[in-house]
């Protein structure tokens, strides 16, 4: 398979089998994965390769309780990390920069790049992956059970195993409305409704699929996939509450000022 072949394969893995991966695969991975480009080369996030059980049942809090957290082998995290960093500049008596926003952010888009690179080297060898987007936004409950220091955030994080299901490839927005040539095409609403044809059909039946999300789905009476993302699955009440948790959480980690 070319690089490309295996990307187009790609599907989010929920099941695994207990199967542990051998700590030189996982060792060949990781390496592959640091490969991935980086701010100045600085670097600057952690990875957090998790097999203990008893971690990985507090995590499975952390996590809304998503039983692959239990069931897959390794729980990796990546964490957008200055600490490392500054403690150098500390010890080579140069100034540190890097307790603002601009500094997490930095670090944060290496530590989503890393992870990608991890992702695709971990399935070009057969592993399965899904990523867990409570690792950001549970970002103060999982820092703590990771014992992460000030100046390291949870960014993303992902289950890692050998796949025990092979599930359908999920639909993509086509690819002419998401690329712009040139300079920004805005949209109308029949280009919009357009591009969005197909998702409305596809998202709507495979929540439908679930019994907990159909029942959400028919109790609140949402009548499409748009409102199921907004008042069902992302409300505004809980992005709020999330946000400020996060602002709170890169406050503590002194990444605000
Ligand atoms: C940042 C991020 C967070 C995600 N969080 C979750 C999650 O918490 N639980 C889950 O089952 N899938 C999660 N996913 C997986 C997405 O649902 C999945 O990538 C998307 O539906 C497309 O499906 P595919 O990866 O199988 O192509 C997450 C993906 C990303 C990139």
């Amino acid at each position: 398979m070319t690089i490309i072949d295996q990307i187009h394969a790609h599907r989010s893995i929920r099941k695994y089998k207990p199967d542990p991966i051998p700590d030189d695969l996982l060792q060949n991975i990781l390496e592959a994965g640091i490969r991935a480009s980086s701010s100045g080369n600085m670097q600057t996030y952690s990875i957090i390769v998790t097999r203990d059980k008893s971690l990985r049942e507090q995590l499975h809090k952390a996590h809304f309780e998503q039983d692959m957290v239990l069931e897959a082998p390794l729980l990796l995290t990546f964490c957008a990390d200055f600490h490392r960093m500054r403690h150098w500049l500390r010890i080579s008596n140069a100034p540190d920069n890097f307790d603002n926003f601009m500094s997490f952010m930095i670090a944060a888009i290496d530590a989503v790049l890393v992870s990608q690179n991890v992702a695709l080297a971990a399935e070009s060898v057969g592993l399965g992956i899904c990523y867990l987007g409570s690792t950001f936004s549970n970002c103060d409950q999982v820092g703590k059970i990771l014992d992460l220091p000030e100046n390291v955030v949870p960014v993303v994080g992902f289950t890692l195993g050998y796949p025990a299901e092979q599930p359908e490839l999920r639909d993509r927005l086509p690819l002419d409305g998401l690329v712009h040539h040139d300079k920004y095409q805005d949209y109308n609403d029949g280009r919009i409704a357009e591009i969005y044809r197909q998702r409305e059909v596809k998202g709507w039946e495979r929540y439908m699929s679930y019994p907990r999300l159909r029942k959400l789905i028919i109790d609140s009476g949402v009548e499409n996939l748009a409102q199921v993302y907004t008042e069902v699955k992302y409300s505004r009440s809980s992005h709020q509450e999330f946000t400020r948790k996060v602002l709170k959480y890169l406050k503590d980690q002194d990444f605000m000022n």
